[in-house]
C-alpha cells in the first residue's frame, strides 16, 4: 500500500480514499464511484476497526463479507482494495497500542459520543493511521454518519492533515431506509419496519413548517416508538455545523434532526435536514 502510494504521489497523481469497514451496499458504492470521477487512482480500505466498538458484542456481530466486497469493488473500478489485518494498524495489537487522545472538541461529546463512550475517540484514531498510509487527495465519507464527518473534520483540522473531507448524500432503499451494513442484522420482519425511521424523519419536515422545535423532536420520537420492536435511543434537533442543540428553528442557519433506533437489538442511526440556507 506504501509503495503504491509512494509512487502515485511521485507521479502527481490524486489519490480517492474511501474509508470502509466492509459489508458493501450500494451506499459505499455511490462513494467509491465519486472518488474514481474526482481522482487519477482510488483507493479503499476494508477493516473492521476494533477501537471504535464500545460494546464487544456489536463488534463480533458486525457483518463481514470480504468475497463480496472485494468483487463490487473490481466492478467499481478501484485502483486497490487495501484490507489489513489488526496488528498492521496497531502493530503489537490493540492492548499494546501506543493510545493517542484526540482533541476532537463538542461534537464527539454528544448524541454518538455520549451513547457509544469512546467510539470517536476509536474513529479518529483508525482514520488518522489510515490516513497516515494512504496520504489521500481526498477522503469521501456518508451523511448517513453526519456526526462523524463533524469529529473527522476537527480531527484533520488539529492534527494538521492535510485531505479535503468530501461528505456524500444518503442512500436509501426505495422504501427510504437509509442503506447501512447493520440493515443485514434485521430479521424480515424488522426490516419491513425499519422504514418507518425515514418516514417519521421525512414527513417531520412538514410538520415542522408550524411546530416548535419541540413538537417537532416529541411528534418522530412517538410516532417511531409507536412501532413494535422499535425505540428510539435519542432524537437530537441540532446546529449542522455545531451540533448543539437548536431550540427555535430562527436560532440556526442550517438545523438536522439527527436519530438513533434500536430495531431490536439492531442499533440503526438516520438524519434528515429541516433547514440549510448557508
Ligand atoms: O464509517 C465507517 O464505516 C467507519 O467509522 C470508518 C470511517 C470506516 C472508520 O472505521
Amino acid at each position: 500500500m506504501e509503495t503504491f502510494v509512494a509512487n502515485a504521489h511521485k507521479k502527481g497523481q490524486s489519490i480517492g480514499f474511501v474509508p470502509t469497514m466492509g459489508a458493501l451496499h450500494a451506499g459505499h458504492i455511490s462513494l467509491v464511484e465519486r472518488a474514481v470521477a474526482e481522482n487519477d487512482v482510488t483507493v479503499v480500505s476494508v477493516f473492521v476497526n476494533p477501537t471504535q466498538f464500545n460494546n464487544p458484542d456489536d463488534l463480533a456481530t458486525y457483518p463481514r463479507d470480504e468475497e463480496s466486497d472485494f468483487k463490487l469493488l473490481a466492478q467499481a473500478g478501484i485502483s486497490v482494495a487495501f484490507a489489513p489485518q489488526v496488528d498492521e494498524i496497531y502493530p503489537g495489537g490493540v492492548e499494546n497500542r501506543h493510545k493517542k487522545t484526540f482533541n476532537l472538541g463538542f461534537a464527539s461529546s454528544v448524541m454518538e459520543g455520549k451513547y457509544r463512550p469512546g467510539h470517536f475517540q476509536g474513529v479518529a484514531e483508525v482514520v488518522s493511521r489510515l490516513f497516515g498510509i494512504v496520504r489521500p487527495t481526498r477522503a469521501y465519507f456518508g451523511e448517513k454518519d453526519f456526526q462523524q464527518i463533524a469529529v473527522i473534520r476537527n480531527m484533520v483540522e488539529t492534527e494538521g492533515i492535510n485531505v479535503e473531507i468530501v461528505p456524500c448524500p444518503i442512500k436509501r432503499g426505495d422504501d427510504g431506509l437509509a442503506l447501512s451494513s447493520r440493515n443485514a442484522l434485521l430479521t424480515p420482519a424488522q426490516r419491513n419496519v425499519a422504514p418507518e425511521i425515514h418516514r417519521a424523519l421525512a414527513q417531520s419536515v412538514q410538520y415542522a413548517k408550524d411546530h416548535s422545535v419541540k413538537a417537532t423532536h416529541d411528534t418522530v420520537v412517538e410516532q417511531i416508538n409507536a412501532v413494535p420492536d422499535m425505540q428510539v435511543e435519542y432524537f437530537e434537533i441540532v446546529d449542522g455545523r455545531t451540533l448543539l442543540p437548536v431550540e427555535e428553528w430562527s436560532e440556526s442557519p442550517w438545523v438536522v434532526g439527527c436519530i438513533t433506533v434500536y430495531c431490536g437489538k439492531v442499533r440503526l442511526i438516520d438524519n434528515i435536514c429541516y433547514k440549510k440556507t448557508i
